[in-house]
């Protein structure tokens, strides 16, 4: 059975006191066939959209009944798994705020690429207790990789221990971040900003999902990842498992706000201070 192969998790002791009813274990099990039962969802639906499925939000923010009933899937199953808890989502389809527990979900981040038929789109779920993270899923159908973390257990990536690179210097490192893509007020500080990293690093690279930035940062692909202008729901899980594969997370200031404070520097903890200094001189959000 699938189940046995997963590694023995100590899941914090608040965690199992709340959930009498199901084994931590259970939850866990339960949470991560959701999500990549929903991420065949998106997989299936990826070569049947067309661009009469197409919504736009606001300037290049589109939208598509996959994500809204994407989203849909997770929190039915997710209010199912956890009655108590609530939801901070993208596509609104629950207002409600648990009291202790809230899920942080994008049912599907990488909209435009998903759109455009690219594979790198994924579906991000966090759990928050209160104000800290105790679980993350980023899960990529298309290369069928699912990336987890637990408060305090580490991360893994299709249940194996992932861990940040431990290169000291940006020279060698490769550097990704998101362009901004609705709000241009300080496009030539960001330009600027990027020059540098081209001439100062391996390579830059732009992905399109934040939580894919985040997860690739956390298995030592990239060195590091910026950007400014997100929503919780693109950073809460990825940066949970940026942290326990060894990373540090800030914002551009330094601040600790990261998944509500709209910046975000995830690194492999060696060359943030070198990146911290370069974007908080240049890009002041
Ligand atoms: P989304 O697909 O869930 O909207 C960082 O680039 C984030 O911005 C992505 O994770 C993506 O999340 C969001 N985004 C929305 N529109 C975008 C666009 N046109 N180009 C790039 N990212 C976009
Ligand atoms: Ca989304």
């Amino acid at each position: 059975m699938a189940f046995n192969l997963l590694p023995k998790y100590k899941v914090n002791e608040a965690f199992s006191i709340k959930f009498t009813a199901m084994t931590n274990q259970v939850l866990l099990h339960k949470a991560i066939q959701l999500v990549k039962e929903v991420g065949v969802f998106l997989k299936e639906e990826q070569f049947r959209i067309s661009a009469k499925d197409v919504d736009h939000k606001s300037l290049n923010s589109l939208v598509t009944y996959v994500d809204k009933r994407a989203e849909a899937m997770l929190v039915k199953g997710l209010s199912d798994l956890l009655p108590d808890s609530g939801f901070i989502a993208e596509e609104d389809t629950s207002d409600k705020k648990g009291e202790l527990y809230n899920w942080i979900i994008d049912p599907l981040d990488g909209t435009t690429n998903f759109i455009h038929q690219l594979p790198m789109y994924s579906i991000s779920v966090a759990l928050m207790k209160n104000t800290e993270l105790d679980m993350g899923f980023v899960y990529l159908p298309h290369l069928d990789e699912f990336y987890h973390a637990i408060n305090g257990e580490g991360a893994f990536l299709n249940y194996k221990s992932i861990f940040v690179s431990d290169k000291e210097a940006i020279q060698d490192g490769l550097i990704a971040t998101g362009f901004p893509y609705y709000d241009f007020k300080l496009l030539e500080e960001y330009n600027n900003t990027l020059s540098y990293f081209i001439r100062n690093t391996r390579g830059v690279r732009r992905m399109g999902s934040a939580a894919i930035d985040l997860v690739y940062v956390a298995a030592g692909k990239f060195e590091a990842f910026y950007e400014y202008n997100l929503n919780p729901w693109d950073v809460a899980a990825g940066a949970l498992i940026v942290a326990e594969a060894g990373g540090k997370i800030t914002q551009f200031d330094g601040g600790s706000d990261f998944i509500f404070g709209r910046s975000i520097i995830a690194t492999n903890s060696k060359v943030h201070a070198h990146l911290q200094e370069v974007i908080n001189e240049n890009l002041p959000v």
